[in-house]
Parts: C-alpha cells; structure tokens; sequence
C-alpha cells in the first residue's frame, strides 16, 4: 500500500526524486552505467516506477481526473489484463489531482488486505503516516478505532484505491465494497482484470457503489514500440538499442507493457553479458522464452486454487474431455475438503483459462465433447 501525497513515504519519494535527477538520456545517463552495462538506470525498470508521462492513455486519464475532481464523491472500477497500464496510470493521475490535498490517496493491494477490518486498519495506519496534525488513530492499548476512522472519513474527501479487488473471495468483496461506499466522502478506485467481479456483486452494493468504468484495452505494438523507447531513452546507454529491436519486442509482448518492459532490461542484459554495445535480435529471442513462463506462472499463481486445480488436471501431453476434467476436479476438491465451485461458475473459470491462453480446446472437428490442451509454458 502507498500514499499518493507529498510528505508520506518520504524515504520512496526522495529516492524516487533523486532516480529522476539521475534521468535523462545521452552522454550525462550513460556515464552512469557501470562498466560493461548497457543499463544506466535500473530504477525505470522496475514495477513501481511512474513515468512522467504514461503514454497512450489520455482518454483513460482524462475520465479518471473528471471523477476525482468531482465534489460529490464518485467510485471508479477500471479493468484490463495485466500490463495494460491500469496502476501506472491511475496513480499519475492521484499524484497530480491529489497531490496538494490532505491526505491524498491511499493505495490498498486486496491480495493482502482481504477483509474489511484490514483495510480500515491499513487506512488508519496510512493516514497516521500522511498527517502530523491529527491525533494519531492508532492506540497503544486498543489498537486502531475502527469508528474514529470512518468518522474521520466521514468528514475528509479521500481516494482509496483497492487493486486488484478481483483477488477477494465475493463475500469479502461484497462487504468492503458495502462498508466503503457508504461512508460520506470516500471515492473507490477499484482496479481488477475484467468486469466480472463487478457485475457477479449482490446488486444493492453494485447499485450503491455504482461506479464509472473505464477499459484499458491491451496496448498495439506502435504504442508498445513508443512506451520501451521512453524507456530505453531513460535507462539505457545511447546507442545501445534501435527502433527495430524495440518493435521486435513490442509484438512478442503482444499488448503487455510489464512484459515488454522485462524484456527491454533481460535482452539489455544478455548483450551486455555477450560483450557488445548494442541489443542484437538474438539477445530479445533468448531473453523471451524464460520471461514468458515467469510471466505465465505469475499470472496463474494470481488465479483462484480452483482455476489451478482445473489447469492442473489437464495433461501436458495430449487433451483431456471436458466432462472427465470435471470429474478430476471435483475429486480433488473432495480429497482437499474444498468446496466445488458451482457448475456456472465452474464454466466461467474454465473460459477464464482458455481466454487467458492457460488452456485450448483441442483442434478436433466433430467431437461430441469439448477437449482441452494446457499450452501454458509449452507454447509462448
Ligand atoms: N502508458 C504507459 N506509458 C508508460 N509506461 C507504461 C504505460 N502503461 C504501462 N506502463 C508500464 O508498464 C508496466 C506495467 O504497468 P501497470 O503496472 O500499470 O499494469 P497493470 O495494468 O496495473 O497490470 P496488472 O493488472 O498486472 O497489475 C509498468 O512498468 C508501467 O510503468
Ligand atoms: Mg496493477
């Protein structure tokens, strides 16, 4: 979690300001590489960092200032795969629109802050940080009050932003979701892979939250092409990258800026490794095939046990029938003392696996039942 406010997370943002000092191009950023490196700044390669500008995204960022800046609090869902720019862009825009005010934004990850209680703790814990004004809400003998936070709340416009929502079981959702949108002056940015965690949401807290949409669609490779040249600009030695190499990288990454982005440093590094000043198509092949089954295994890791468990239960080699598939799954569940998820959901996740290229339907015309090929790792 990280507050969007000057002043928070001062050790971050003084580091963060001093990589930005440290950036530029040319003759100035290549005197920082070490010796053999064609890096000269490792800072822009990584996850959290945000660029000045995020390219690409002015319709996308230009929605999600209008609900900021609103008076009245309005929620937010905004939904893509992965690598799309969703994080990058939405924390831009709070660092712009909500840099001056009290406590900003605050940046909750629902993969680890699962129930309501946590978030509120995580809020308070933040805030405290952001203000010296305040008298802190957390208390040696009785911990965080819950109640003097959402009081708090109550009075102060305040951004949350819960990534990835997706990732809490749907009665979790359903409450936090509940509890937050009702407090006064609170607007929700929830970012999530699809639209599917809104819409399954009971209806009186879809109705309540209600909230403005907005889809960051996987990026064309000329905007891929353009984001790793901002990049290499900033972190790479000059003259160690063409325009044709980048673009070779942008269509393998096939819309994901994240991946594109490993793959600029990996191949940067692989040429360095190969004692030459420029990156070769041969470094960007050999770099490609472990970042994609690093990239796939993440993405499966962040899918529910039962999506794993369906994944796992089709062979590596041949195909599986559906209905057999099915069988092995409910079979695991009951050795786990798991409960099966329900037939439709069931079909939901198996359709998730195959949109996400986790699994295919096997190439066989005129077969009665449905047959699956895992292509996950086997098939970048
Ligand atoms: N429009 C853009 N301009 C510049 N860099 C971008 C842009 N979009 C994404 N990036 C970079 O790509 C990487 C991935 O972006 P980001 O983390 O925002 O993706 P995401 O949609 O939140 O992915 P996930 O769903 O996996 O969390 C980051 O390093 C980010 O800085
Ligand atoms: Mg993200």
């Amino acid at each position: 979690m990280r507050m969007g406010t000057e002043g928070r997370d001062d050790e971050q943002e003084a580091r963060h300001k001093s990589d930005l000092v440290s950036l530029g191009s040319g003759d100035a950023a290549s005197a920082n590489a070490k010796p053999g490196s064609l890096i000269v700044n490792e800072t822009v390669f990584s996850d959290g960092f945000v660029p000045d500008a995020p390219l690409h995204r002015h319709v996308e960022m230009a929605t999600i200032a209008e609900s900021v800046k609103s008076d009245t609090p309005h929620h937010m869902w905004l939904y893509g795969k992965p690598g799309t720019g969703k994080t990058v862009v939405l924390r831009h825009v709070l660092k712009q629109t909500c840099g001056r005010s009290a406590d900003g934004y605050i940046e909750i990850d629902c993969w680890e802050m699962n129930t309501y209680h946590r978030v509120i703790d995580q809020v308070a814990r933040q805030l405290d940080r952001a203000s010296r004004k305040r008298t802190p809400f957390e208390d040696r003998t009785r911990g965080f009050a819950r109640q003097d936070v959402e009081d708090y709340l109550r009075e102060s416009p305040l951004v949350i932003v819960l990534d990835q929502i997706d990732q809490l079981c749907l009665r979790e959702r359903n409450a936090i979701l509940y509890n937050l949108a009702q407090i006064g002056r609170v607007s929700l940015a929830c970012v999530s892979t699809g639209l599917e965690a809104l819409m399954e949401l009971d209806p009186r807290v879809r109705s309540r939250l209600n909230p403005a949409t907005v889809h960051f669609r996987p990026y064309f490779s000329p905007e891929l092409t353009a984001i790793l040249k901002q990049r290499a600009e900033q972190g790479l030695r000059l003259g160690a990258w063409t325009e044709d190499v980048l673009r070779k990288m942008a269509e393998l990454a096939n819309g994901d800026a994240r991946l594109a982005i490993r793959l600029l440093r990996e191949s940067a590094r692989l040429a360095a490794g190969d004692r030459t000043d420029r990156i070769m198509p041969r470094h960007v092949h050999a770099a490609w095939k472990p970042l994609w089954r690093e990239a796939s295994s993440w993405r499966l890791s962040r899918l529910t046990e039962h999506h794993r468990l369906i994944y796992e239960h089709t062979p590596e080699q041949g195909s599986i029938r559906s209905d057999r598939l099915r069988h092995f799954y409910l079979h695991t569940c009951e050795t786990r003392q798991l409960s099966p998820v329900a037939p439709r959901t069931y079909a939901k996740y198996l359709q998730r696996l195959i949109q996400a290229r986790f699994l295919a339907e096997s190439p066989a015309p005129g077969r009665k039942n449905l047959h699956l090929i895992r292509r996950c790792a086997a098939t970048p």
